[in-house]
This record gives structure tokens, C-alpha cells and sequence, in this order.
């Protein structure tokens, strides 16, 4: 296999990460990142397809997690109408009813015991994991994250950060779909966990992804990106001070 591809053959995959072929050159790679942009107004009359939103829910799936405890949940809106009531708790934004999906990016507000064993349980059944390797790591989960964790270190936070990086994952992939995205800070996460019934659910909600297909008149989709010199911004490390 080449180490090259074309946006009109992609390469396939291999199952595994055995491989280190790439799936996009650099230059494409950057040319989509570029393409992204938080969409400000969505068409309305389009709805990404099923097989596309299907990909776009296991990349939420394969999203990284601290230890791989993946302490979220994540809620999809696809009807319109019902997003409208939305609408208000979100600052008012348009993209969370015009947009053809609406996911709520949910962390869980804790950690505790049965979190680890659901996660020893599964790690079991996927991997046969022998049994004395998995009461080292019950042991070192319960240590780390319930009995003595690290000073400062506060469960429902990291769940939090984490929700993040699945947010940016969940963007990214859209992007090489050819679906317009944007994230959502702006809204009232009580008021959305009361009306999707979050109370005790043990799940709290963090940030908002609209996803569709932005309008013609979206003065966004064709503004230029507003960054920092990327020498200041990513900077390379050539020593440390003693
Ligand atoms: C955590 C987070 C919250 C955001 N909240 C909103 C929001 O509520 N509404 C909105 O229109 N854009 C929101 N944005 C989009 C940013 O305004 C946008 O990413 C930034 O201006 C850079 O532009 P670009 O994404 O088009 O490159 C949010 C972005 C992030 C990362």
C-alpha cells in the first residue's frame, strides 16, 4: 500500500492499528481542518444521511477517556419540532432547531465503585482479561479515583475535560464528511438536564454539538480563520531549565 491518497480513492483502513498507513496526505488534512468552521446558520431542509450520522455516532464511541472509564453519555436530537423548545434554553441559537442533528454531551457527576466494576466486567468480556491482572487494576482504579485520589482531583471535573475531547473528536470527523458543525457552550445546562430528565441519572450535561449543513446565507462558512501565528501558539521545546 502507498503512503498516499486522493479524495477521490480513499485508502482502506486496516482494522487494527498495526498499520501506519496514512488516510489523508497532509495537505488534506490541513485543508479540512481549515474547512471546518462553527457554523452560525444550518439549512434547515437538510438532514445528513444515515449511514453518515451512524460513523459520526461510533467516532463518539472511540472518543479517548482516563483509563478508559468513559464516564459520559451522549444524548441525540433529531427531531426538529421537539428542538424548538430548546431554542430558548440555548441563548436563543438557531443552529440547536435548524441543524439536522443536536447531540447533548453528558458527564457523569461522580465515580464510584460500581463504575470501576462495570468497566472491569466489560474489559473481561472483550479481552478475556485473566483474572489476577484485573484485581491489580480494580485495585489501582480504586485507589487513584475513589479512596485516595490525588489532592485537587474531583471525578465529575475530569468527566468534564474528557466530554471535551470527544466534543473535538466529534467535530473533526464531521469535517471529513463534509458536515458543517458547532459547538455549543451557550446554553442552560440546568434547564436541559430538568427537561431531558437528567435529575438523577448520576449524568449532567457540559457543552452542545449542532450538525447539518449550513445555509447559503452563513457569512461564516467563507471567513477566513481568525488565528495566532502558529509560532506562537505551538511552540518547540529544545531545553529545560535546571
Ligand atoms: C467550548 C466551546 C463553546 C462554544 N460555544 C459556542 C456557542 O454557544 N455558539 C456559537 O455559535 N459558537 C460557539 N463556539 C464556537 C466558537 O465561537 C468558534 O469555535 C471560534 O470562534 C473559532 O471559530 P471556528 O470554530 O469557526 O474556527 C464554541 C466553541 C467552543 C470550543
Amino acid at each position: 500500500m502507498t503512503a498516499t491518497a486522493t479524495a477521490t480513492a480513499p485508502v482502506p483502513i486496516p482494522a487494527q492499528a498495526a498499520s501506519h498507513s496514512p488516510v489523508l496526505t497532509p495537505d488534506q488534512l490541513i485543508a479540512v481542518s481549515q474547512r471546518r468552521y462553527s457554523t452560525k446558520k444550518f439549512d434547515p431542509t437538510r438532514t445528513i444521511p444515515a449511514q453518515h450520522w451512524a460513523a459520526l455516532e461510533q467516532v463518539l464511541l472511540y472518543s479517548a477517556s482516563s483509563s478508559g472509564l468513559q464516564p459520559w453519555r451522549f444524548l441525540v436530537l433529531s427531531d426538529r419540532k421537539l428542538r424548538e423548545a430548546l431554542v430558548p434554553l440555548s441563548f436563543g441559537q438557531r443552529q440547536v432547531a435548524d441543524s439536522s442533528h443536536l447531540v447533548v454531551f453528558l458527564a457523569r457527576t461522580e465515580l464510584n465503585a460500581n463504575d470501576i466494576e462495570r468497566w472491569l466486567k466489560r474489559l473481561t468480556d472483550v479481552r478475556g482479561t485473566p483474572a489476577d491482572q484485573i484485581e491489580t487494576q480494580r485495585q489501582r482504579l480504586t485507589t487513584n479515583l475513589v479512596t485516595a485520589p490525588r489532592p485537587g482531583f474531583n471525578a465529575g471535573e475530569s468527566a468534564r475535560y474528557q466530554v471535551y475531547i470527544a466534543l473535538g473528536q466529534f467535530i473533526s470527523a464531521a469535517a471529513l464528511l463534509g458536515i458543517d458543525t458547532c459547538p455549543h457552550g451557550g446554553f442552560d445546562p440546568v434547564a436541559y438536564d430538568r427537561v431531558l430528565g437528567l435529575a438523577d441519572s448520576g449524568y449532567r450535561s457540559v457543552v452542545l454539538a449542532t450538525a447539518g449543513y449550513h445555509a447559503e446565507t452563513d457569512a461564516n462558512a467563507n471567513s477566513p480563520k481568525v488565528r495566532f501565528p502558529l509560532a506562537e501558539v505551538v511552540q518547540h521545546v529544545d531545553h529545560l531549565l535546571p
